[in-house]
């Protein structure tokens, strides 16, 4: 997730630019930069924040464009930062997105001269070749995006060009109307203090911004998109919306889980390229043992993927909390990896885990979704989860988007190892596809989750409970309760209620029981049947058409193993509507910290 601004009008664009970025920098803050065009392109950029921009004193200019970045392709450096130029320095690009297929694009362009590691590098020289070629720059931009397979939202300028192009797929783009000048922006919050009047771009359009006006194409053809006011405040359009990032960040993931697969799986052999992974096949093939270390959510994610990771590929796995990790004996380092899991990739506890099995010759991998961590600098291999800035302390989309790489590279491992059952492999990937819809059609029933959580806030405690993939669900959906409401919440394998737990038990503690496909729903039924008899509320989620007895019951679509993923979403809006219902600090409760880096 990255910040794009630009703004043409009567004024100095600069200021302008500047204080757009600054705004947007919850989306990321790297790098930043900005290109200012007029009969030349001049581009000042550089790793660090926007209030780093070593930025001249003059600048005349009407008409530019910035970037503030959040690094997926590329560390964050001064070459990588945005705006990205052409070999003849004439064209400038932002891009907030993932192009899926930058690689094959850059090889029909033999002659340029790339100098960043970064997959927008790539639009600038089509753009270049496209101009080359005689079309005008919106010409040339509408040419180059019916090139690109993945998400963009674009804005160019050219030297000599009076004007912005903007264009936009599957990532947010708004355009701004104001009264000395015309802007497009990620989203309203930079644009608030210059105007209210705002047109949303739609996936396709073509925009082209001029002094004096904004014109659409789609497909060539000349649209109509609808002007409209803006009635939030600017703090309100920083959150998008939401009252709370936690909140938005929930309703993220449908995006977040489609980054976490663009161009890693072959939309024609539905096959998986994890092409971060530079593990070979013999190591792969000869590993006895893959061990998982992480903490509090990303270890929930561990959790379910050492499941997945031991039925798709038949290798033995095992998930430690890191703070408890040791190599442990009777393990041959060569053939032994250690993967560790983090969002910010600086948790202590999990630095010095991998630390650990670095030292005894073990081979680490780190999944993490942050470029440039310190985890991502240190292991031997990265794979990234690409979820954009997660800025509410309790994750939420990170937990989807970390499950959904390790189911990747489940598979990954699975196929290299000669394991993978054709018909398993293809449904799942089928499953991972859908995943993103089947999350969004939880999040479309968050008023009814309001209703229940409100329904529900008074519990004295509340219990979470499920079996299999729904195991880690269940202690993931107990973590998120506990950490933003206050109350006490646990969370268990279904099975164990009944060895000590249900003595807990009563007509004031809720039960959340997690009864969809892949976490043996047949079995926890009966689990269901003991806490009700003691008089607790159940709150169920179950597969499609799974009949039930419940005080509240909520289906998922069906999805396989993947559907206690979407089991999940109803219980984080359950926590977060329980947290705000009775008040609570929802983006930063008491005690906590977003990156822990004690030990
Ligand atoms: C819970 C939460 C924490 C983190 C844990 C690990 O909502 O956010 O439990 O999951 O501190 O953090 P990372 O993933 O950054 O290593």
């Amino acid at each position: 997730m990255c910040g794009i601004i630009g703004y043409i009008g009567d004024s100095e664009a600069r200021p302008r630019l500047v204080a757009g970025l600054q705004r947007l920098e919850y989306r990321g803050y790297d790098s930043a930069g900005i290109a200012l065009a007029d009969e030349e392109l001049s581009v000042f950029k550089q790793a660090g924040t926007v209030g780093d921009l070593d930025l001249p004193v003059e600048t005349p200019q009407t008409c530019g464009i910035g970037h503030t970045r959040w690094s997926t392709h590329g560390k964050p450096t001064d070459a990588n930062a945005h705006p990205h130029t052409d070999c003849s320095g004439r064209v400038a690009v932002v891009h907030n997105g993932i192009i899926a297929n930058y690689d094959e694009l850059r090889e029909t362009l033999p002659d340029h001269r790339f100098r960043s590691e970064t997959d927008t590098e790539v639009v600038a020289h089509l753009v270049e070749a496209e101009l080359e070629a005689g079309v005008d720059l919106r010409a040339a931009v509408a040419a180059v995006v019916d090139r690109i397979e993945g998400s963009y939202a674009l804005g160019v300028v050219a030297a000599g060009y009076d004007g912005i192009v903007a264009a936009r797929r599957n990532s947010p783009l708004v355009v701004g109307h104001g009264a000395d000048g015309n802007f497009i922006a990620s989203d309203v919050t930079p644009l608030l203090e210059h105007t209210r009047s705002v047109s949303y771009l739609e996936d396709g359009d073509v925009a082209h911004l001029t002094r004096d006006g904004v014109t659409v194409h789609q497909d060539g053809a000349l649209v109509d998109r609808a002007v409209t006011t803006v009635e939030w405040d600017a703090d309100a359009a920083e959150k998008g919306g939401y009252d709370h990032y936690m909140l938005k960040e929930i309703h993220e993931q449908p995006t977040a889980l489609r980054q976490a697969i663009a161009g890693r799986i072959d939309p024609i052999e539905g096959r998986v390229e994890l092409d971060d992974l530079s593990l070979s096949d013999d190591f792969l093939a000869g590993i006895d043992e893959v061990q998982f270390v992480a903490c509090g959510t990303s270890y929930h994610a561990c959790m379910y993927g050492k499941q997945l990771l031991e039925e798709l590929a038949d290798v033995r796995a095992t998930v430690e909390f890191a703070s408890e990790y040791d190599v442990g004996s009777g393990r041959d380092p060569e053939r032994t990896l250690v993967v560790g899991v983090s969002q910010s990739g600086e948790t202590a506890d999990t630095l010095r885990a991998l630390r650990t099995a670095s030292r005894s010759g073990i081979r680490t991998l780190g999944v993490t979704n942050t470029v440039g961590s310190t985890m991502a600098r240190e292991c031997d291999d990265v794979v990234y989860i690409r979820a954009g800035p997660e800025i509410g302390v309790a994750a939420t989309k990170t937990f989807a988007s970390q499950v959904v790489v390790l189911a990747l590279f489940a598979l990954t491992v699975a196929e290299r190892r000669s394991e993978l059952d054709a018909t398993v492999g293809r449904e799942l990937v089928e499953h991972l596809q859908d995943l993103p819809g089947a999350v969004q059609g939880a999040l479309d029933r968050d008023d009814a989750i309001e209703e229940v959580a409100v329904a529900y806030a008074a519990g004295e405690a509340f219990f979470f409970i499920g079996r299999r993939f729904g195991n880690p669900v269940a202690l993931e959906g107990a973590l998120k309760l506990k950490e933003i409401s206050y109350d006490h919440a646990e969370g268990f394998p279904a099975g164990e209620l009944k060895h000590g737990p249900l003595a807990l038990v009563t007509e004031g503690t809720p039960v959340l029981a997690i009864l969809t496909d892949g976490t043996r729903p047949e079995e926890t039924r009966n689990n269901v049947k003991e806490v009700q008899s003691r008089g607790a509320p159940v709150i169920a989620l179950t597969g499609a058409g799974q009949d039930g007895d419940y005080e509240v019951g909520f289906e998922v679509p069906e999805l396989g193993l993947l559907e206690p993923l979407v089991a999940n979403v109803y219980l984080q809006l359950f926590a977060y509507h329980v947290a705000d219902d009775k008040g609570r600090a929802i983006d930063r409760p008491r005690n906590l910290a977003k990156s822990v880096t004690v030990e």
